[in-house]
């Protein structure tokens, strides 16, 4: 049986001494300490201190305004659960303990009052601890400009909804020059910078009104129009909005923009991975190995980070062998270049169709990186299809 702490802040002796012989009674052995409500500051802190499960509060012992009052005690402790007692079972104090945040309201006679609550409220919080969703998230970043990683990342979003069937984010995080709405034909008003100013009320319906929906299953949030320094989100605020965004979407995955910057910075360790793409030119892989170094540097996890060279041409002067031994890592995908075709796909405002091959290595990067089995290549001339 489920057992919980809880804090009693009961001024009137008889009540007190009725509750704590109830719950020295109970099967279910709760813990519970006792604080005097008279000390409003010391009940305050006492509660954002050891955040009880349950907090049981004499109403009649709150003498400042009852909803200033239980809005503090929610705000020091946003888990606490508030039951409320009163002498009486007077409907104009229920309801006002109702409104001012309290989650059960008892009242003598506690035998048919007392246990019901207390076993409501433990279960209220056992449904709440369940875990929250966790979505993995899935970051692009372009070692030096114009890699490839805004085309991967729009590419690979549609490809994870096609493959997994989950649900879908595509963030661009990208702030200064973000293309994601623009690839995806994407007409927002609201950018990820919206999702930042408002994050102390994000919640679910907030959260799907600055998504867009893309096709079913894939929502984008664009990057802003418009972006000055001087309006940078904070890395906690960064960090706090890719938390929000696992808990709605089963994968998340982010346009970084390029190089190592305060955005990489900040998010590297909510990454599930990071999907670093250059191309084979010596400024790229240049800036492929000052990102992978820093990463090290900061003792960061190297075990996500994966390599992925992109517009790889036919004829290499050297071998992938070769290419792994410059990079000191091994490479997570090499795509080939068709430009024409992406070209085509974007001026027709799409992405690449699935039989191009271009998109057919994006749908194996996809898959290895769903950590699901490659689809079986059809037979040309068979019977049973
Ligand atoms: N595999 C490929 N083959 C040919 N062209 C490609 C390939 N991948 C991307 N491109 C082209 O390269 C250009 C840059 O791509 P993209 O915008 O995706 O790169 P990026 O790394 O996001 O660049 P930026 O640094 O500007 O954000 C685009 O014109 C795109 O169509
Ligand atoms: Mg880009």
């Amino acid at each position: 049986m489920k057992t919980a702490n809880l804090l009693l802040a009961l001024e009137d002796d008889v009540l007190r001494h009725d509750v704590v012989c109830r719950l020295e009674n109970s099967e279910r052995h709760c813990s519970f300490d006792e604080q005097n409500p008279s000390d409003w500051r010391g009940l305050l802190n006492r509660v954002s201190q050891h955040r009880p499960e349950i907090l049981l509060i004499e109403l009649s012992a709150i003498k400042a305004d009852l909803a200033n009052s239980l809005r503090a005690i929610k705000k020091s402790a946003p888990q606490t659960k508030i039951v409320a007692l009163h002498s009486s079972d007077d409907p104009k104090t229920i309801l006002a303990a109702m409104r001012a945040g309290a989650n059960e309201f008892i009242h003598p006679p506690f035998e048919e009052t007392f246990e019901a609550a207390i076993e409501r409220v433990i279960n209220s919080n056992t449904e709440e601890q369940r875990p929250e969703r966790r979505g993995k998230v899935v970051g692009f970043l372009s070692a030096k400009g114009g890699c490839g990683a805004t085309t991967l990342a729009c590419h690979i979003a549609a490809d994870l909804k096609l493959q997994t069937g989950q649900n879908v984010l595509l963030a661009d995080l990208d702030l200064s020059s973000g293309m994601v709405g623009f690839l995806m034909k994407i007409e927002s008003q609201y950018s990820v910078l919206d999702a930042i100013s408002n994050l102390g009320r994000l919640d679910e319906s907030l959260w799907k009104a600055l998504v867009s929906e893309w096709k079913p299953g894939v929502g984008v949030i664009p990057g802003p129009d418009a972006f000055s320094y001087d309006s940078a989100p904070a890395r906690d605020e960064l960090r706090h909005l890719v938390r929000f965004m696992r808990t709605q979407h089963d994968w998340v995955v982010l346009d970084l923009g390029r190089s190592f910057t305060e955005v990489t910075a900040a998010l590297y360790q909510e990454l599930d991975d990071l999907l670093l793409v250059s191309v084979l030119e010596v400024t790229a892989l240049h800036g492929l190995k000052a990102i992978a170094q820093k990463l090290r540097d900061r003792g960061e996890d190297m075990s996500k980070l994966q390599l992925i060279l992109n517009r790889t041409p036919k004829m290499m002067d050297m071998t992938h062998e070769d290419l792994q031994k410059i990079l000191g890592r091994p490479l997570y995908a090499m795509l080939p270049n068709d430009y024409p075709s992406l070209y085509q796909a974007y001026s027709t405002g799409t992405l690449l169709p699935a039989n191009n091959r271009l998109a057919q290595q994006f749908s194996v990067l996809t898959t290895k990186l769903a950590g699901i089995e490659a689809p079986k290549p059809q037979r040309k001339f068979s019977l049973f299809r």
